[in-house]
């Protein structure tokens, strides 16, 4: 890896440490906004009871205890997550949930701790778009997998599909003076949105029958203020962003970001419309 690389995860692993309490407090809410897209996310990579699963990117742990449950005892989940503080979490929420069939570890996704064709299915939901080379990613889940294991992985489709995510990055990079990001740029939340792309990674990585589906998935919240909780608390990307203004400026961006977020409100709260594509494939 380069060092531009290192230096890129070194600041998310600080980033995502830092992030990782919030996260997991709002578990409840991911996985209510997340049911329908795991649901699909599980079927889509075959995973059977008694399967052997890799979960890359687990974060604090939520769609791995999902995992858990459907390979059953006779099965095995492994997830994998750069950040110790998430993996902890992810840890202790398999732990209290009983099941002795997951093992939490720390590492990177594009240099994956796991045996080669060790695995009948691999996922990865939320977490490709943010590696600085997704494609090594990619290459690290087809290695991972045995030959005819399936892979399912999760990302943000375009920017107009979401656009509380938009308003939040655009307007934390005009106050931190910053020029507007390209969405492709690697490793930010869009960066696999573009019609077509990840499809060619895929095939890039070895994998065939490759194929995306665009799911809608609406956030709800009670209320903006307790979306922006959630942000505030939990989202390492934006926090990056804001990470070097001071008090005053920081206050003032949070204000400006909660004016312009007032316009999702709906009759019953306030809802993040977002749109989420499912690509899965096989390893031949
Ligand atoms: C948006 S969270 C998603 C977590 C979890 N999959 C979920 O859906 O709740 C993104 C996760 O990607 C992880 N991540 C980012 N870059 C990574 C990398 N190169 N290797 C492994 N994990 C990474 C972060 O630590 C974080 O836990």
């Amino acid at each position: 890896m380069n060092s531009t690389g290192t230096d890129f995860k070194a600041a998310a692993r600080t980033h995502w440490d830092a992030a990782a309490q919030g996260w997991d407090e709002h578990t409840p809410a991911l996985h209510a906004w997340l049911r329908q897209t795991t649901d699909a996310m599980i079927a889509m990579a075959g995973v059977q009871p008694g399967a052997r699963v890799l979960d890359v990117a687990a974060g604090a742990g939520d769609q791995t205890l999902d995992l858990a449950e459907r390979v059953g005892p006779a099965g095995a989940v492994v997830a994998v997550d750069l950040s110790p503080a998430l993996v902890a979490l992810a840890e202790q929420r398999a732990r209290r949930a009983g099941f002795a069939q997951v093992r939490c570890c720390v590492g990177d996704g594009e240099a994956l701790p796991v045996e080669s064709a060790s695995f009948d299915a691999a996922v990865c939901r939320l977490g490709l778009m943010l590696f600085p080379d997704p494609l090594q990613g990619l290459r690290e889940m087809h290695r991972a997998l045995r030959p005819g294991g399936r892979v399912c992985t999760v990302v943000f489709s375009a920017p107009l599909r979401n656009p509380c995510i938009t308003t939040l990055m655009s307007t934390a990079l005009r106050h931190a003076g910053l020029p507007p990001r390209d969405p492709a740029t690697p490793g930010g939340l869009f960066s696999l949105s573009r019609p077509g792309q990840i499809d060619g990674l895929f095939h890039e990585a070895g994998f065939r029958d490759v194929a995306t589906t665009a799911i809608d998935s609406v956030f709800p919240m009670p209320s903006v203020d307790a979306y922006l909780h959630f942000i505030r608390s939990s989202a390492s990307p934006i926090l990056q962003i804001l990470a070097g203004l001071g008090e005053d400026r920081a206050r003032a961006a949070w204000a400006d970001i909660r004016e312009q977020l007032l316009a999702f409100s709906t009759p019953t709260g306030w809802a993040s419309p977002s749109e989420l594509l499912l690509t899965a494939a096989r390893k031949p």
